[in-house]
């Protein structure tokens, strides 16, 4: 059977990249640094320069991406001076003209957001995680996230309609089709683009580490086992160790020599036999 890597590269991965071959990865998920004008322990880069820092980069995100591959995008924009900046909307517009599709927009519910009190909004409890393609047919498996079908299924199928019995069409032209009838007496449903997960990162020793449903998630909705996953950003690890929990490849670049530590310690103390061959980790299940 084959081996399950994983490799952590310290560096900006601008420049990292341009060592890997076109159509490299299956999978890219990541958090970039913020866009923010305090230089704090990693990002710094200010919101209307955010685009023209990231664009370069993304660049050789589409040239690794095989055509079938996804690039996970999770991101959320400021308030600056009473307002939403609008780098995010700008980076999106960008990314279209450099060739990729902008296919989806799942938004990360914070389920565990704390409570607080703002003169003029509520409590920010969401994130988004854009998905963009490079092309229409790209992997996606569907089956393997899905949902306990809930209580409302109780109730909706007992008295369907004459719509509930044909495949409905989106009225908006969405592509999006429903017959409810299908859905009676299974126990799982297909998710909604919502993902409710609670933040985690209180136990590591970064503040923006993802919590491990979330690359999870994505990881298994995009790829098969033994694909090869990307981030590029990959701060404590964690996308690496999910990846080699479900036993797929992955490479994690980070800019920082203390979270590149981080990263390696937390593959290394994962309850799998950890075979470091030079900057590798081979791994297999103990
Ligand atoms: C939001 S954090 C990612 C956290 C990560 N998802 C986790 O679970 O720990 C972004 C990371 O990108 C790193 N970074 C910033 N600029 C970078 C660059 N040009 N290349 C690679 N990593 C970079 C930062 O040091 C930071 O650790």
């Amino acid at each position: 059977m084959r081996v399950t890597t994983a490799e952590i590269k310290q560096g900006d991965c601008l420049k990292v990249l341009q060592d890997f071959a076109d159509n490299t990865f299956d999978l890219i998920i990541t958090s970039p640094p913020y866009a923010d004008r305090r230089k704090h322990t990693y990002g710094g880069v200010p919101p209307e320069k955010y685009v023209e820092w990231f664009l370069p980069r993304s660049e050789q995100f589409l040239r690794v991406l095989k055509p079938t591959g996804t690039f996970v995008l999770n991101i959320k924009e400021k308030v600056e001076n009473g307002e939403r900046h609008t780098f995010v909307i700008e980076l999106i517009l960008s990314l279209r003209r450099q060739g990729w599709l902008w296919t989806e927009e799942f938004i990360w519910h914070k389920k565990n957001c704390y409570p607080g009190k703002w003169p003029n909004r509520f409590r920010d409890s969401w994130e988004r995680c854009l998905q963009f393609n490079k092309t229409r047919k790209f992997k996606m498996n569907q089956g393997a996230v899905m949902v306990p079908m809930g209580d409302w299924a109780k109730t909706r199928l007992k008295a369907l309609g004459k719509n509930d019995v044909v495949r409905f069409d989106s009225q908006v032209g969405s592509g999006f089709g429903k017959n409810i009838a299908n859905w009676k007496g299974r126990d799982l449903a297909y998710p909604t683009n919502v993902l409710h997960l609670a933040t985690e990162c209180g136990n590591k020793s970064h503040s923006a580490a993802f919590p491990p449903a979330l690359p999870e998630w994505f990881i298994k909705l995009f790829t098969d086992e033994g694909d090869s996953v990307l981030d590029p950003f990959v701060g404590s690890g964690t996308t690496c160790a999910v990846a080699a929990r479900l036993r797929r490849q992955s490479v994690g670049i980070e800019l920082h020599r203390q979270y590149v530590e981080l990263a390696q310690q937390d593959l290394k103390s994962a309850d799998w036999q950890l075979l470091e061959k030079g900057k590798r980790y081979e791994i297999r299940k103990r």
